[in-house]
């Protein structure tokens, strides 16, 4: 009796094994290469240099070169002047010269040539972790489901009926949980691809191997770096890292884009924007409103198939291209640049309008107004605002500039405003500001832009308190949010009032 014999796969900069772990479940027998001790690799291990290890011998390689030098998380790092190895092209070298199938993994912004994008909604995860894979043989691009959710750093809520938000990773259990991987430390972890995307990679490769197709090298698609951003932007992972945004740079960088299209690489059509569609919302005249000016502009997700969640336009902050000429990545703009720039909440005229309808003449309270953009819109459609907020606009990260004077006061503030309105623009998750805001306001009205129950933001109590006091009287139909990001804009009665 024969046995078949397994495809042998060499898995360079190994790590703790989530992608040798993935070609284990594709039937393959892995052996993982680290530089550095890894005690935990599930599989045969031998610690070395993957720059020398010999290559004979395998029927497919899989190399993870250190994602630093590319990654969106290290782009402060590298902008303070730490240097990070690059590894891609001299790995790529190596792996063309052996003539064995390949596969190179790394993140999105990393210099792949023809890359593939896997994505965990693709694989039923609750993980987006974007990353790009080259290979050797051909690899079917999946269709990209849209992100519904934010995704969260601790809270993974598995109960029945709940909403599942998608894990950031972090190292802990959820987040081992969300990766289908249970034997690695923390930091390994933070480092890992998810087991399904090799296994589908495996899986695809399956026909095609052995035999490497033509290779097109490096130098063939130049400019790639330079092309990947427009305008210079770095995806910055977390607020803390970005800037204000200089609002006319961008505009003229969707200008350009927009004077010369480029079809979706996923599409192979030209996205959509709201500019001109029948979702556009003309700015009153004699207002400024430039966060909306931006948002107008911006392409729309296309890459998910029309579903029923979708009854609203998602503006993208990219798009993928198939230009030979660049990286196959347009970055149009930073989401938390332009939150921390202007609000963690798009703000359409639309919503203007429907709030002053709602108001009937009454003013607004606001906790938690950041920079004051919704205050400003607001007082510009006539509005009377009292926005408080404990932090000085400029000097907090959350919000990097005043557009509209902030009182300083935390969430009791409200307290002194029955009159009013109340108004909570995506508090934070895990803040108590929301609930405390809910507690001391004495009328009768609430405005909420943000997410329901088991969502990213305010938290378990507020939702507890807005349950047992408050019913829901309508929600905005102009209000627009990012692709992935889910928000709506609310309006709640107090129960029992008149
Ligand atoms: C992005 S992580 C790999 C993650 C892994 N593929 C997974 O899915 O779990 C990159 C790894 O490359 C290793 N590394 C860095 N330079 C190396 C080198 N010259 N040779 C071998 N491994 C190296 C690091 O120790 C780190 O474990």
């Amino acid at each position: 009796m024969t046995s078949k014999r397994k495809r042998k796969v060499l898995d360079l900069f190994s790590g703790g094994g989530g992608a040798g772990y993935g070609y284990y479940l594709a039937g393959c027998e892995v052996t993982g290469v680290d530089v550095a001790d890894m005690p935990g690799y599930p599989f045969e291990f031998i610690q070395h240099d993957a720059l020398t290890f010999p290559l004979d011998g395998y029927d497919l390689i899989h190399a993870s070169p250190p994602c630093q030098a590319y990654s969106d998380a290290a782009a402060p790092y590298r902008t303070a002047g730490k240097e990070y190895p690059d590894l891609i092209e001299v790995m790529r070298a190596r792996l063309v010269a052996s003539g064995i199938p390949y596969v190179i993994e790394n993140v999105v912004g990393a210099p792949l040539i023809d890359p593939v994008m896997l994505c965990g909604t693709m694989f039923g995860l609750k993980v987006y972790r974007h990353r790009l894979f080259e290979a050797s043989f051909p690899i079917g691009q999946p269709a990209h489901p849209a992100h519904l959710w934010n995704a969260v750093k601790t809270r993974w809520d598995a109960s029945p009926g709940h909403i599942r938000p998608s894990m950031r990773i972090y190292g802990n259990d959820d987040s081992r949980q969300a990766m289908g991987i249970s034997w690695m430390t923390g930091a390994e972890l933070k480092q890992a691809v998810p087991t399904a995307y090799t296994r589908y990679i495996a899986e695809e490769g399956r026909g095609a191997l052995p035999g490497p197709r033509g290779h097109r090298l490096r130098g063939e698609s130049a400019a790639a770096s330079d092309s990947q951003t427009a305008g210079n932007v770095t995806i910055a992972e977390n607020e803390k890292d970005c800037e204000p945004l200089d609002g006319d740079a961008v505009l003229g960088t969707l200008a350009d884009f927009w004077a010369c299209p480029q079809p979706s690489r996923f599409t192979g059509k030209v996205p959509d924007r709201i500019a001109g569609s029948e979702w556009d919302q003309p700015v009153p005249d004699g207002i400024e409103n430039p966060y909306w000016e931006i948002v107008r502009q911006l392409p729309l997700d296309d890459m998910a198939s029309p579903s029923p969640w979708r009854t609203r336009p998602e503006p993208n902050m990219y798009l993928f291209t198939d230009d030979p000429s660049g990286s196959g990545f347009r970055l149009f703009a930073n989401r938390y640049a332009l939150c921390v720039t202007y609000s963690w909440s798009v703000c359409s005229p639309g919503d203007i309008a429907w709030i002053k309808d709602l108001l009937g003449g009454m003013g607004v309270v606001e906790a938690g107004a950041g920079g004051g953009y919704w205050a400003w819109q607001l007082r510009q459609a006539g509005v009377d605002v009292a926005a408080y907020d404990p932090a000085v606009p400029g000097e907090h990260y959350f919000a990097r500039r005043e557009w509209s004077p902030i009182l300083p006061g935390d969430a009791s503030a409200v307290g002194k405003h029955p009159d009013r309105a109340l108004f909570l623009c995506r508090s934070s998750y895990g803040e108590p500001r929301a609930a405390e805001a809910l507690t001391c306001y004495q009328g009768d009205l609430l405005i909420c832009a943000g997410e329901g129950e088991g969502g990213c933001t305010a938290g378990d109590g507020f939702f507890g308190l807005l349950g047992a006091g408050w019913e829901e009287a309508g929600v905005s139909p102009s209000h627009i949010s990012y692709s992935g990001i889910n928000c709506d804009l609310t309006v709640y009665r107090r129960k029992g009032a008149t």
